[in-house]
């Protein structure tokens, strides 16, 4: 058996995980390797996993339980798992702008694993993941004070390929969110499904999340996967926000999510 690999692809954000065939039952030692990467990258790569979706939710379930997605389509015969498709049919695509998942429930995931099977040509359809560690390392002492302890509402709005609810799922979470196993701080405040910040008047509120918003834009917080055939994203939902570049019309871009489910200490 070859040895894991961890190779970092920036110094800030994500890393390719060589040595391991996920279709196998994975040792705990192995386990453990790819929790200890996925915790200090943030976000994780692997290469070359023609998984079956019973072997893609049982990979993921070795890194907590399964969430199900409440107002997404499911996979029909498995509710763990989302599917992700474009083509030359769709007017819009899920993810093409940045966020966090699911920030409108309140235990949002911990985090997700993404599975491509069907790739656009010349590099299309690559997605964008921004370290909320280093856009929070970059703020000054004294707007990360003022940010610290502030409470921000989320909540699900109108998105493509979401159940539209009469009245929304919606909940608060700390503009900082401390991370429960790493204990670095990150902004957790995204344009998917934060829409204020508490004890702000509307405009100061605005102001500061448009700010963050452009902050974590900077290409220095980022990395960007360029998809193969059956490569898989694994990022922590806490730490890093995440993108689905749509440069590839009409080409068709198709796989499937599942996600970790939060809790109240996760
Ligand atoms: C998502 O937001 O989970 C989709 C990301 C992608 O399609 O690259």
């Amino acid at each position: 058996m070859n040895a894991i690999t961890v190779t970092p692809i920036t110094p800030r954000i994500g890393a390719e995980i060589g040595g391991v065939d996920l279709r196998e039952e994975l040792s705990e030692e192995t386990v453990r390797l790819i929790r200890e990467a996925w915790l200090e990258h943030q976000v994780i790569f692997f290469r070359d996993q023609d998984l079956t979706h019973e072997q893609h939710i049982a990979f993921a379930a070795q890194f907590g339980e399964l969430h199900i997605h409440p107002t997404v389509q499911h996979h029909p015969e498995h509710p763990e798992v989302i599917v992700i498709h474009a083509d030359a049919n769709s007017r819009q695509v899920a993810g093409d702008g940045w966020h966090s998942d699911v920030t409108f429930e309140k235990n949002p995931p911990v985090g997700s694993v993404l599975r491509l099977t069907e790739i656009p040509p010349d590099g299309g359809g690559a997605t964008l993941f921004s370290s909320m560690y280093s856009a929070y390392d970059t703020l000054s002492p004294a707007f990360q004070e003022f940010l610290e302890d502030r409470i921000a509402s989320h909540r699900l709005g109108k998105l493509p390929g979401h159940r539209q609810d009469e009245n929304p799922p919606s909940a608060q979470h700390p503009v900082i969110l401390t991370h429960p196993e790493t204990g670095r701080k990150g902004i957790f405040v995204n344009q998917g499904f934060t829409k204020r910040i508490e004890d702000l008047s509307r405009d100061e509120s605005q102001a500061i999340l448009q700010y963050l918003y452009r902050h974590i834009e900077n290409p220095n917080f980022h990395v960007r996967f360029h998809w193969t055939e059956n490569s898989i994203a694994m990022w922590d939902n806490r730490c890093v926000q995440h993108l689905a570049t749509w440069d590839y019309f009409p080409a068709t871009r198709h796989g499937y999510r599942v996600t970790l489910k939060g809790s109240p200490n996760s």
